[in-house]
Parts: C-alpha cells; structure tokens; sequence
C-alpha cells in the first residue's frame, strides 16, 4: 500500500516479465479500445488492428517503474496506452510504401496492406492524437502529468522519433556509410526516445530521482536498436514476425554492418549490463526491469 496524493492506493507485487509484458498490453489496449468504442469505420478499426499484438515493452517500462515508486497502475495507465499509441503509429507509418514498404508486422498484414494507404496515414494520425488525449487523463497531479505531456511531444517529434526516423531516411541515399556515432546518435531518436521516455514515466510522475533510469533507458533502448539490427540478420521472418534482410538490401549502415555480428551482439550484451548495474539503487524490486533487459537481446521477435 502506498500513500499518493492523499488517496490510499494498492500497488501491485512484481510480476515476471512474461506476465507483466502480458499484463501491460491488456491495459494498453484495453484504454485505447475503450477511447475508441462507439466509433465504426476503417479508421478507427485500423488503429486498433495497429496496436494489438505487440510485445507491449513500452507499456510495460511505464508500468513497472511507476510499480517500482508506489504508483497505482490505474494513474499510469493511460501513459501506458499513450506510447503503445506513439510506437504502433509509427510503424503503420514507418511500414507504407514510401517509407520501408512492408507487408508484414507482427505476423499479420501491414496497415496499408490491409485497408489502404489514407486509412494507415489516418490511423497513424489518428493514434498521435489519441495518445495525448489519453496521457492528459492520467490521474495524477497536474505538474508531473504536463511534464510527461512535453517530453512525450519531445520524444516523439522532430527531436526524437520523427527526427531519427528522417535520419534513417536520409542513411538509404547517403552518399557516404554512417559512421557508428552518427548511428547511435540515429537510433537515440528513431528507437531510444520512446523507450527512454517510458522508463522514466515513474521518477517523473513521482518526481523522484531520474538518474537511474535515465541510465537504464538509454542503454536499452539503444540495445533494443542493436537487437533489431541483428535480428534482421538472423531472424526467421515467420518468428520475428516481419519480413528480415531488408537493411542489408537497402545498403544501410546498421550496427550490425558497422561492428560485424558478434560486435553488434557483444556491444548489447554490455550495454544489458550497464542498464542492469543502473537499477543497484533500487535493490530486488527491480528484478523484472533486469529480466527485460536481458530479454531485450535474447528475444527472438
Ligand atoms: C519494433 O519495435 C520497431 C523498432 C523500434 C525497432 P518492437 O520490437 O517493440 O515492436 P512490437 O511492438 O513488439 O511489434
Ligand atoms: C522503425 O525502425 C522504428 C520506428 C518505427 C520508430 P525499423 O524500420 O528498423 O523497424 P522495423 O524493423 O520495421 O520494425
Ligand atoms: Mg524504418
Ligand atoms: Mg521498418
Ligand atoms: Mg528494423
């Protein structure tokens, strides 16, 4: 039990990582299910469709730091179903023709596969807009909860997502290979700057110290990108879920391209270090974020 804001709120134990992961994208999509319902059509039925299925990490990174400062997982949640928002639309976006054109996510039909290409540009505005709706609902006081909303328009724009996105773009036609720090500094924002943002959801809405998981955060959100560089190497595209092989037919300078298979591997085993030995302070109970990231390399999809 703990004390938040006057109210006397039950937080829950700690979950392994499986059913926590599990746990975090029912509450993702029941949020957003609930945000949606009464609305008929392709638009709002292709949102849904785009953020089901997935492993929920991000969710899961804003539960369970919020678990580890005694916050009520009903204050987070709609946190949680805002970056299961942000993530799901940028891959309907990051899926289209125009950007990496593929059929395949999560094992199923790609959003413009499925229905069109406006419904996947309208879905994945569509859920933009709906993660802020849901994050400004968060119950919790309001100085936190405007935080969170600024550094989630951070995290997500030009000086994040939406920037290393353009920034991975602009690698496919350069006339020169990335070199590995313009890489991580790619990945930072394309890959790093939800994850970062997600980990951090719990020091800042208990505005607690932000250290920790700021360390946390950045090593792994930068051994995710690492894990998906080599997945797309040696995965099996009927396990990872989307179609594999596609940065080396593309000409792009990945981690993997840049530091060989076993670097790449070795660089995110040490980086699944770091983010481990960040969590000392916060003793046993953060022994799910560990897990996770030791998942985040070991994973398969
Ligand atoms: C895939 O993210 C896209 C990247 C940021 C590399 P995830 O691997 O978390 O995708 P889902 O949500 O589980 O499908
Ligand atoms: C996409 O990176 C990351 C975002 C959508 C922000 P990738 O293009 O490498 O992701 P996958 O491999 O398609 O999941
Ligand atoms: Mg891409
Ligand atoms: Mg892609
Ligand atoms: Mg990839």
């Amino acid at each position: 039990m703990a004390d938040a804001g006057g109210k006397t709120l039950t937080v829950p134990q700690r979950r392994p990582l499986k059913d926590a992961l599990a746990y975090a994208g029912r509450v993702a999509e029941a949020r957003i299910g609930f945000a949606l319902s009464g609305l008929e059509g392709d638009v709002p039925e292709a949102m849904l469709y785009a953020v089901a299925g997935g492993k929920a990490l991000r969710a899961f990174l804003v539960l369970e730091t919020a678990r580890l400062h005694k916050i009520d997982p009903v204050a987070v949640a709609g946190a949680a179903a805002a970056i299961e928002c942000i993530h799901a639309y940028s891959l309907a976006h990051d899926d289209m023709p125009c950007m990496d054109d593929d059929a395949l996510r999560r094992g199923q039909p790609t959003v413009h596969k499925k229905w069109d290409e406006a419904t996947a540009v309208l879905a994945g505005d569509g859920l933009q807009a709906l993660a802020f709706e849901l994050l400004a609902q968060a119950e919790c006081p309001l100085r936190p909860k405007l935080n969170l909303v600024i550094t989630l328009a951070n995290a997500a724009g030009v000086r994040g997502m939406v920037g290393g996105q353009a920034a991975d773009m602009a690698a496919e036609t350069a006339k020169e290979p990335l070199s590995l720090d313009q890489i991580i500094a790619l990945q930072a924002g394309k890959t790093g700057a939800l994850i970062s943002w997600s980990a951090l959801v719990g020091p800042r809405m208990a505005e607690a110290e932000r250290e920790p998981l700021t360390t946390y955060g950045n090593a792994l959100g930068l051994a995710f990108q690492i894990a998906d560089d080599v997945l797309d190497v040696t995965g099996d595209a009927s396990v990872v879920g989307k179609a594999v092989g596609k940065d080396h037919a593309a000409g792009k300078a990945t981690f993997v391209s840049l530091l060989g298979l076993d670097g790449a591997k070795n660089r995110a085993a040490s980086l699944v270090e770091e983010a481990c030995d960040a969590l000392s302070p916060y003793g046993d109970d953060a022994e799910t974020l560990k897990e996770a990231a030791r998942f985040v390399i070991a994973r398969t999809h």
